[in-house]
């Protein structure tokens, strides 16, 4: 099969691309198990992409039960070379309203209980992750959203995403710890997702939709799933145009990321030594 470069994942309230045409539906077993759904592959304006909804098209898994593994393995089989990942996320900053869209560019890990490595069993590796997204890829995200000219949105290249457990929203004095940790937006998958990409030499970028202002502001009312429901709409319909303008801008200029190499220089064990 011809591989398939641009992979998108999509988060709360984005479960299919409306504008995908020529849809095939794919099953990929993985050595990690089932993905998070059935993969939707298809053509955007002619660039074929591969779809995946991270929560199951019906949202029925929590952060802590996704598949991660198998979710970057299976794009990784079909010849993913850059993931733009969509994603609902509370704001830790008054300027980053909802409706804003956030690409960040660093990330802070408050997961305890999800695996986030391909390495283990024999093979040990180490890869670099100073700069945890693909700096070309944000880029691109970035010029397709300027391109668009979405009225009364304002964009935010860059700031720092908190990734938490969940499935229960921070409280206050964590709400309050990160903002003091200069951090820009809150979410649950994202770090994960992006670590397993970069050891799968995958260039992985995120969309951040603010939904919220989490529970740190006395201005607003608390983050319940109510308010974070009611800006999913006008987001997903967002998301949907800056991800279908990403994908043309990468397909006119498709580039080679550093993440593309991540494992040059990532495995300690010698091959004749593993397993
Ligand atoms: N996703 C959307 N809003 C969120 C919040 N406030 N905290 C964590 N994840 C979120």
């Amino acid at each position: 099969m011809e591989a398939i470069k641009i992979g998108i994942i999509g988060g709360s309230g984005l479960y299919k691309m409306e504008a995908l045409q020529n849809i095939e539906e794919i099953t990929i077993e993985t050595p990690f198990g089932k993905t998070s759904d059935n993969l939707i592959t298809g053509t955007l304006d002619g660039e074929k992409v591969v779809f995946l909804p991270r929560h199951g098209r019906n949202h029925h898994l929590l952060p802590s039960e996704l598949p991660f593994q198998a979710n970057i393995y299976a794009l990784k089989q079909l010849g993913v070379e850059y993931i733009i990942s969509a994603s609902a996320v509370g704001s830790l900053q008054k300027e980053i309203k909802p409706l804003d869209l956030v690409i960040p560019d660093q990330f802070i890990d408050r997961t305890k209980n999800r695996p986030a490595t391909f390495f283990g069993e024999g093979i040990v590796a180490h890869v670099a992750f100073g700069h945890p997204t693909c700096p070309q890829l944000g880029k691109i995200l970035a010029k397709a959203i300027t391109n668009l000219n979405l009225e009364d949105i304002e964009l935010h290249e860059g700031g720092t995403y908190i990734c938490m457990e969940g499935p229960a929203f921070s409280t206050i004095a964590e709400s309050n710890l990160y903002r003091s940790w200069g951090a820009s937006i809150i979410g649950m998958t994202n770090l994960t997702e992006a670590k397993l990409a970069r050891e799968a030499e995958i260039a992985y970028a995120t969309l951040a939709l603010v939904t919220d202002y989490d529970c740190w502001n006395p201005e607003h009312d608390h983050v319940t799933v109510e308010t974070v429901i009611q800006n999913l709409h006008q987001n997903a319909v967002n998301a949907q145009k800056v991800i279908r303008e990403t994908v043309k801008l990468i397909a006119e200029n498709p580039f080679v990321s550093k993440a593309h190499s991540a494992l040059k220089d990532a495995i300690i064990t010698p091959l004749n030594n593993a397993p």
